[in-house]
Order: structure tokens, then C-alpha cells, then sequence
């Protein structure tokens, strides 16, 4: 199995570095635009598998996707990340030229590899290297979900005073400030409703501060954050190579499922060994299904920005 992680930034060498430990690859490789970076960041990493025992073997490239060739899995992590003060969605003029070149280099060279986009506006990104490259629905997949179904559980956690692993809590909708949705209705403590154990304006609360989990980060660290990212991406990738199945909100192309079309957007799926092998139904109340329409109007004003690039 070869992974590629486009991008060895904070984020693409934290899931490289996850990946790498967990051993879900034999071949890892790294690429960046900025000369001997990936090449650098691939050396440190291989310099701790025998402190940690790991097996997968690392490379690094300055921006020649030949060593690419034959990816199972490519992760983008590519362009410029968030600042104080900035949205998601302000990166989308440099972010998605990156993200369109990077998609064609990386399917010239692996024309079967599954991708998955973490670059930011990532729902847009995702939109874009679907509409771009013409691949089936199943092979691209946007990583937002799972960072703030964690976040989400994180804030759970905290209120409920509980460890976040005896949590079930789900986000659909946009990765954005305001168009991510915190199904609070269906967040579980070891299988009973969280409402049994916090009150209404509590759970508010937990969902207003996921909803910017991501911001407070950039804030307190001047650019955007990537343990939690880099590890989300992890775990999307370890369902395909493994096959798993797990259920993850991820970013997908709807064609009337949640009622909505054209559009990619965080939803429930099965992810698989061939990338989005189902979309899972949640059964929205009406609240939920408004929240979720308002959710893909602003993601789609924001596809709509790439015809004006
Ligand atoms: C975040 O939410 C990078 O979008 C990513 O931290």
C-alpha cells in the first residue's frame, strides 16, 4: 500500500507522522513545493521508527510527483492556512489553483488513487477536484467532519466532565465557523442522549464553541492548527487501506441525498477500501434539515466564487 501526503506542513507531517506510526502504509511519500522540506520532514520522521517501531518507509519530494506513482491514497493538504482573524473561506483564491494542479499531478502518476482534500475552503476544494478531474463521486473525499465530530466531543467532554471516547457525537454540514452543524439531538454518553446530563443552554454552548474549535485554535497559535487535522486525516485514511467501514461525516458529492444536489458537503458515510462506499441516512427533524439547507446555500455561494477565479 503507498500513501501520499501532499503538503509537509504542519498538517501534512502530523497525519504523515500518524500514518507512519500506525504502519497503514508500506510506502509514505511526501511532497512540497518548497525545496527540501518534504525531503527534510520525511528524514526527521524516519529518524524516529526505531524509537517507535515502525516499519513504513518515508520519502520525501520537492514537487516531482514521479516518486508518487502507483498511490493507493493521496491527502492534500496544500496552501496557505488561516491566519487571526481569517476565514476558511478567505483562502479560496490561492488555495484552489494549488489544489486543481495538485489533484492532476498526483492522478497523472496514480490514476486509481482515492483523494482526500483537507485543504481550506475545504468543502469547496473538494467541489473543485470533483468537478476538475471527473472522477467518480466515491474517490474524493473531504476531510472536515471527523476533525469537528472530535472537537465536538472534546467540548462534550468538558461540560459532561467525561473522557471524549465514552462520546458519540456527530457534525454535518460546511467545515466553516458558521455552517458547521453539531447534531447536539443525537451526541450519546455510552448510548443515552447527552441531554439527559446537560441542560439546553450547556449544550448551545458545547455547539457554539465546536462550531469555532477551529478559529479559538488560530488564535491562540497565530495559523491554523493541525494535531487534531493531522490525525483526523489519519483515521480517514486508515478506513480505506484496512477497509474498516467506519461511519465518518465527510465531505461527499450529494445528487439528492439530505435533500440536496451538485453540491459537496459533510454528511454521514461508509468509508471503505473504495473511498465513500455509502451515504447513511440520519433522518434530519426539520430544525436540523433548515440548518442543513442554510448550510449548503453558503457552500455553494462559495463554488460559486470559482467560476470568477
Ligand atoms: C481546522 O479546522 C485546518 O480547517 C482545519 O483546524
Amino acid at each position: 500500500m503507498k500513501v501520499t501526503v501532499v503538503g509537509a506542513g504542519a498538517v501534512g507531517a502530523t497525519c504523515a507522522d500518524n500514518i507512519a506510526r500506525k504502519e497503514l502504509c508500506d510506502e509514505l511519500v511526501l511532497v512540497d513545493i518548497k525545496e527540501g522540506v518534504a525531503e527534510g520532514k520525511a528524514m526527521d520522521l524516519m529518524q524516529t521508527a526505531a524509537l517507535l517501531g515502525f516499519d513504513t518507509r518515508i520519502t520525501g519530494s520537492t514537487n516531482d510527483y514521479s516518486k508518487t506513482a502507483g498511490t493507493d491514497v493521496a491527502v492534500i493538504t496544500s496552501g496557505i492556512p488561516r491566519k487571526p482573524g481569517m476565514t476558511r473561506e478567505e483562502l479560496i483564491g490561492i488555495n484552489a489553483g494549488i489544489v486543481k494542479t495538485v489533484t492532476e499531478n498526483i492522478l497523472k502518476h496514480s490514476p486509481n488513487a482515492i483523494i482526500v482534500i483537507i485543504s481550506n475552503p475545504m468543502d469547496t476544494m473538494t467541489y473543485l477536484a470533483l468537478k476538475s478531474s471527473g472522477l467518480p463521486k466515491n474517490r474524493i473525499i473531504g476531510m472536515g467532519g471527523i476533525l469537528d465530530s472530535s472537537r465536538f466531543k472534546y467540548y462534550l467532554s468538558k461540560a459532561m466532565g467525561c473522557t471524549s471516547t465514552d462520546l458519540q457525537g456527530v457534525v454535518i454540514g460546511g467545515h466553516g465557523d458558521t455552517t458547521m452543524i453539531p447534531l447536539t439531538r443525537l451526541a450519546t454518553y455510552q448510548g443515552t442522549a447527552v441531554s439527559n446530563y446537560l441542560d439546553a443552554d450547556t449544550l448551545k454552548k458545547v455547539a457554539a464553541d465546536t462550531m469555532v474549535g477551529g478559529a479559538t485554535l488560530t488564535g491562540l497559535l497565530g495559523t491554523s492548527a493541525w494535531y487534531a487535522p493531522g490525525a483526523a486525516g489519519a483515521a480517514l485514511v486508515e478506513s480505506i487501506v484496512r477497509d474498516e467501514k467506519k461511519l465518518f461525516p465527510c465531505c461527499v458529492y450529494l445528487d439528492g441525498e439530505y435533500g440536496q444536489k451538485d453540491i459537496c458537503i459533510g454528511v454521514p458515510v461508509i468509508i471503505g477500501r473504495n473511498g465513500i462506499e455509502k451515504i447513511i441516512d440520519y433522518k434530519l427533524n426539520d430544525e436540523e434539515q433548515v440548518l442543513f439547507n442554510k448550510s449548503a446555500d453558503a457552500v455553494r455561494n462559495m463554488n460559486n466564487a470559482l467560476g470568477s477565479l
